[in-house]
């Protein structure tokens, strides 16, 4: 077990895959326009959500690797994929999916990114993907990686990384305070080293420019309100709970914030694409 639960991931999916930046996937969909088969790796992948919300951008024939270190999760992925498919053929621990005119070769792969990103990464993938994963890791890992992508010369587009802005509706005169002991709680070791948290989406920038890749970001908050009542929910627990975790805010503080109900929030993230400089 990670600590991802497959149904908190499936609340979030469908507020994930509504904003992510559209420019940046029209921008990745052009990079690939015309690649005949496709690799992509997809790390941390979850029940497979990023899959489901990349593949449509891709060309005809795609080879997938999911990646985690969570094996039920990656059990669940198959399942999800299989329904959300039109077709899928299971041939051992191997997926073939079609979709549209699409198919879809799956590969799961039980790795510890931490640990053995060489073996996570596999061969080099045209691309390499990852959904809602860099706040959780170190910045350290962050220039290991894009030192491995650049070697292998494979393109990187990773979406919804948290950038450190976070709105509640209504607001509360200890909302600054909270969002600091939310932060700290953040930047604990995920099993990475001190985590990037809010830091991620520059570390990421960073890392890739330097390794003389063209980077472009995009905003992909979520904007959460009528109709998204459940996810605010679940956030405002898991937030306090954190928030608790830290023990930087006073117990009273704290109750007097939960007892507020939540109507809304708006939680930045930021997708970025980096293409390897040509040739
Ligand atoms: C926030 S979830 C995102 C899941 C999925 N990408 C999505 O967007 O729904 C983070 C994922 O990273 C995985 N993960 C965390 N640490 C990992 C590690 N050291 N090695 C491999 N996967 C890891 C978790 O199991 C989880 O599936």
């Amino acid at each position: 077990m990670s600590g991802f639960a497959p149904e908190w991931l499936d609340l979030r999916e469908g507020v994930d895959h509504r904003s992510r930046n559209r420019k940046l996937e029209r921008a990745l969909a052009k990079h690939f326009d015309g690649w005949r088969p496709i690799t992509v790796v997809d790390l941390g992948c979850g029940t497979g959500s990023n899959l489901r919300a990349t593949a449509p951008l891709l060309g005809p024939e795609q080879h997938w690797t999911l990646v985690d270190n969570d094996q039920g999760l990656l059990d669940a992925a198959a399942e999800r994929l299989t329904a959300w498919a039109d077709g899928a053929d299971r041939q051992g621990d191997k997926l073939a999916l079609f979709k549209g005119a699409k198919r879809i070769d799956v590969a799961f792969r039980r790795a510890d990114i931490a640990r053995d990103l060489k073996a996570a990464l596999g061969p080099s993938a045209n691309l390499v993907t990852a959904s809602a994963l860099f706040d959780l890791v170190s910045v350290e890992f962050i220039a290991r990686l894009a030192a491995a992508v650049a070697a292998a010369k494979s393109a990187f587009y990773t979406v919804l990384t948290y950038d450190g802005d976070q709105r509640w509706t209504p607001e509360h005169e200890a909302d600054a305070d909270l969002l600091a002991a939310f932060h700290a709680h953040q930047r604990r070791d995920k099993g990475f080293g001190p985590a990037a948290g809010p830091d991620a989406p520059d570390a990421l920038s960073e890392a890739f420019a330097a390794a003389g890749y063209a980077v472009q970001e995009g905003d992909s908050a979520w904007r959460l309100g009528v109709g998204d009542e459940a996810l605010i929910a679940e956030l405002a627990a898991g937030f306090v709970e954190a928030v608790r975790e830290t023990a930087q805010v006073d117990t009273t503080t704290i109750a007097a914030w939960r007892s507020l109900a939540r109507t809304g929030v708006v939680v930045g993230h930021t997708d970025t694409l980096a293409l390897p400089p040509p040739g």
